[in-house]
């Protein structure tokens, strides 16, 4: 779907939608299309339940006096409250009013709202991220889908006022949605697509926006020592990849410590000897879900020049049961040098993060340190789908992220960790095991990647079991893989750490 700007105008053909605050108070264009209709827009009003309230729309199909094939109402809700998130969701939703009218060219029309603090400008710049967001469909699959169950919709332009700053206002939005809409399809793909060699390969494409990738095989890990991660790999006929990708993008004069990202891919995760049940294991395939988002928002940070200096790591391995597989009981040696008794083999996600974390900080001293990782089934316990697990060391850090994600709509919530919980990780044979107690299974699990966090290293995790993939659509995330985090992280970055 291509998206284009321009000056308030009414289209000749096609779905135009329009905005309606609360109450029915129509905004311009609103009022401009019910003169033009001999009133069509009132009487439909009257004729329905819609009120202008978040959420309604109303469509009057064919109205005469007008060329727009149908007229689609609009919820905007309470003038105060319109900010920049209901402006995002708002577009999502006329996409989804449009998108299946059998038209090619739609139209929204972005007037002044009285009463909130959002320039039209940047109405219109939201609404369209917003439009694009929710227009992600992966289909590549499915070859006998018939034209008229497609979106019809090719065009999408957004006629306001200042349309030239609209434009650049999303200019930087559809960088970001570059990289969401990266992480989606990465994802999304099945694990005899994606798998360590192929997600590297697709990591290699951010070469093209200057990002520095590198690969690191399964032998020169071995030489790093990286007995945790190749551990979990061992039983697999489709072999580890690290991915280590760099985007300097602050001044030269600047140049300091860089931030780091760090993510779990798992491939696939079978369980490997520890399998898990049959019913669902198909969802494994995105268990590769947080090393997606450090591609994705590496992809963002490049693509809109971001004046930082940022490192990803993706740890990539897929965990299966065979011949070669590692045993529960089995110790392994991390790089740190510290040892692991592996009791569960299902808890392989912290085996590959401590050696890619450990890694990251040798090599790069970054000052601070996120990892995103599908890591437990226990955080979807606790906190549902609608927030990510946040833990970490710093409650600068733990507030940063906290804002950043309310600005964008990904939520994060902190959980605890502490000594006690430390202590039920530890190993009567070696330094410590990989899974703690019964209860708590997502702090123990933080407890564990904490041991691979250096003295003076800020350090975040993120939990995103929950969140990386969705069963309901909401108007700007459609169903399957979200990419959360991408956003979180882009706006991160961009309120704290570019200079
Ligand atoms: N990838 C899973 C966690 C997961 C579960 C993600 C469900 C998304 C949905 C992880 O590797 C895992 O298997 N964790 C175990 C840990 C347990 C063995 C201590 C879990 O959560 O059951
Ligand atoms: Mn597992
Ligand atoms: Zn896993």
């Amino acid at each position: 779907m291509k998206i284009s700007f321009s000056a308030p105008s009414l289209p000749r053909t096609g779905p135009l939608a329009v905005g309606v605050l609360s109450g029915g108070k129509l905004l311009a264009t609103a009022e401009r299309l019910d003169k033009a209709t001999d009133g069509a827009i009132g009487r439909a009003m009257r004729a329905s339940r819609f009120n202008g309230e978040t959420g309604q729309s109303l469509t009057i199909m064919a109205p005469s006096g007008v060329g727009a094939s149908r007229i689609i109402m609009l919820g905007l809700g309470d003038a105060q409250r319109f900010d920049d998130l209901a402006a995002q969701a708002l577009g999502g939703r006329a996409w989804k009013a449009m998108a299946g009218t059998g038209d090619k060219a739609a139209h929204f029309a972005i007037d002044p709202v009285n009463g909130s603090h959002l320039k039209t400008a940047d109405i219109a710049a939201n609404a369209a991220y917003g439009a694009l967001l929710g227009s992600y469909r992966f289909d590549k699959y499915r070859t006998r889908e018939k034209d008229d169950a497609k979106p019809s919709v090719r065009t999408l332009t957004i006629a306001s006022r200042n349309s030239d700053q609209a434009k650049k206002g999303f200019a930087r939005f559809e960088k970001i949605a570059d990289g969401v809409f990266f992480t989606r399809n990465l994802v999304s793909e099945p694990a005899n697509v994606i798998y360590p060699a192929t997600l590297a390969h697709q990591a290699r494409r951010l070469t093209k926006l200057g990002v520095k990738v590198q690969v690191l095989d399964e032998k020169q890990m071995a030489k790093l020592n990286m007995g945790a991660l190749l551990g979990v790999a061992q039983g697999s006929a489709n072999k580890p990849r690290l991915v280590v990708l760099r985007w300097d993008g602050a001044p030269r004069a600047k140049n300091k410590a860089p931030i780091a990202f760090i993510g779990k891919g798992v491939t696939f995760d079978t369980g490997g000897i520890s399998i898990k049940p049959a019913g669902g294991m198909e969802d494994m395939k995105w268990d590769m879900g947080g090393s997606g988002v450090v591609i994705g928002l590496m992809k963002a940070l490049a693509g809109r020049k971001a004046k930082v200096n940022a490192v990803g790591i993706v740890g990539l391995v897929e965990n299966m049961p065979s011949g070669t597989a590692q045993r529960p009981g089995d110790v392994v040696k991390t790089m740190s040098g510290q040892t692991v008794e592996v009791i569960n083999t299902d808890a392989e996600g912290r085996l590959v993060l401590a050696d890619a974390m450990w890694y990251c900080q040798d090599r790069f001293n970054p000052h601070t340190m996120i990892d995103l990782a599908t890591l437990t089934g226990a955080i979807i316990v606790s906190l549902g789908n609608e927030n990510a697990g946040l833990f970490a060391n710093d409650d600068e850090i733990c507030d940063r992220l906290t804002a950043a994600g309310k600005s964008v709509g990904e939520p994060v919530w902190r959980m605890p960790l502490g000594d006690a919980y430390d202590k039920m990780i530890n190993s009567d044979i070696a330094d410590m095991k990989n899974i703690g107690g019964r209860w708590g299974g997502s702090i123990t699990a933080a407890q564990f990647l904490q041991r691979f966090v250096k003295d003076g290293v800020k350090w975040a995790h993120l939990d995103i079991a929950g969140v990386t993939w969705s069963n309901k659509e909401v108007p700007t995330v459609p169903k399957g893989g979200t990419g959360f985090g991408v956003r979180l992280l882009d706006r991160l970055v961009s309120e704290n750490y570019e200079s």
